[in-house]
C-alpha cells in the first residue's frame, strides 16, 4: 500500500490547506491558540492526524524544539510525531490524532471557563477522586520518564492534558517548550499558567530544573483534587496523598522532593 503523503512529505509547494484537503477531510481547526500556531485535525481513510503549523520564526523554533524532543522520547501517553515537513512559508509537525477533550481550551477561558458546566475541566473535576488520582498518576509517570531522559518540563498546564471521558485515558500534548536539562531563566516570567508554576518561574536568572517540576506536579494535584485550594478541607484525596502533594508544592525549593522520581515513588506509596 502507498504511504500517506502526510508520512512522506518533506517540502510541499501548495499552501497547507489545499495540501491537507487533497489528502483528507479537515474536521477540526485549532486557530485560537496563543502560540501563533494553527493546527488541524485531518481524517483520511486509514486514520486521523493532528497537523500543527506555524510560519513565524519564533513559533517554528519552538516546533523544532518539539521535533527534537519527540525524537528523543517514546511513551504510550505521548502522541507520536509521525513526520515533519516544510512549506514555502512555514513548518508543520504531523502527529497521530488522540481522542479526547483538552482540559484547558480557548473555548472555555479563565476561571469562569473552567467552572462552566460544559467545560471539560469541570466535567473532569466532577469524576470520582479515584479517576482523578489515576490521571494524575499518568501525568507523574510521564514526567518521571521525561526526567530520566534529561528533560525539564516547561509550560505544562491543563491545556496539555487531553482526556478521553469514554475510555478514561489521558494523553499529553504540546512539548514545544520542554528543555533539555536545567537552565537559567532569561526573562521575568517563564511560559505557563501561574496555577502550575513554581515561585522561581517568576524570577529572572533563577534555575529551572527538576525541583521546579516537582512543584508543578504537586500544584496539578491541587488543581484537580481541591479546585486549586491548598486547604485540607478542600482536598478530595487521602491524607497521605495530601501530604505528598503539599511537600511537592512547597514554596521553598529545599522543602520539596529533590526529583520527580522521588516525588513519584512517594505518591505511589501514598495512593496504594
Ligand atoms: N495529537 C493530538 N491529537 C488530537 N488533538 C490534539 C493533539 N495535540 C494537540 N491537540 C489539540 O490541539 C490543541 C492545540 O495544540 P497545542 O497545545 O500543541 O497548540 P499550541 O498552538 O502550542 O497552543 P498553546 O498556544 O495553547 O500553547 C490542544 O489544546 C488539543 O486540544
Ligand atoms: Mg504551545
Amino acid at each position: 500500500m502507498n504511504q500517506s503523503p502526510l508520512l512522506t512529505a518533506e517540502k510541499i509547494d501548495k499552501d497547507l490547506i489545499s495540501f491537507l484537503s487533497g489528502i483528507g477531510d479537515i474536521f477540526q481547526v485549532f486557530d485560537k491558540q496563543d502560540s501563533g500556531c494553527i493546527s488541524y485535525g485531518v481524517r483520511t481513510a486509514e486514520r486521523n492526524w493532528f497537523v500543527k503549523y506555524a510560519e513565524s520564526t519564533e513559533a517554528v523554533g519552538y516546533m523544532k524544539n518539539a521535533e527534537a524532543f519527540h525524537n528523543a522520547v517514546s511513551h504510550p501517553n505521548i502522541p507520536k510525531l509521525l513526520n515533519v515537513f516544510h512549506t514555502d512559508r512555514g513548518f508543520a509537525l504531523v502527529y497521530e490524532w488522540v481522542d479526547g477533550q483538552v482540559m484547558g481550551t480557548p473555548d472555555f477561558p479563565g476561571k469562569e471557563g473552567r467552572n462552566h458546566p460544559d467545560s471539560p475541566h469541570l466535567r473532569f473535576r466532577q469524576l470520582t477522586a479515584a479517576k482523578i488520582v489515576k490521571t494524575l498518576t499518568t501525568v507523574y509517570d510521564i514526567h518521571q520518564y521525561l526526567e530520566s531522559k534529561g528533560f525539564v518540563a516547561v509550560d505544562f498546564y491543563d491545556g496539555c492534558m487531553i482526556y478521553d471521558f469514554g475510555t478514561d485515558t489521558l494523553h499529553l500534548c504540546d512539548f514545544d517548550h520542554y528543555a533539555k536539562g536545567p537552565f537559567l531563566l532569561q526573562t521575568d516570567r517563564l511560559f505557563g499558567s501561574s496555577r502550575f508554576m513554581a515561585p522561581e518561574e517568576f524570577v529572572k536568572h533563577s534555575r529551572i530544573d527538576q525541583i521546579t517540576n516537582v512543584f508543578t506536579m504537586g500544584a496539578a494535584a491541587f488543581v484537580f483534587l481541591a479546585d486549586g485550594s491548598r486547604a485540607r478541607e478542600d482536598w478530595r484525596g487521602s491524607e497521605a496523598a495530601y501530604r505528598v502533594a503539599s511537600k511537592a508544592a512547597s514554596k521553598e525549593r529545599g522543602e520539596r522532593y529533590d526529583s520527580v522520581r522521588t516525588f513519584y515513588s512517594e505518591w505511589l506509596k501514598a495512593i496504594n
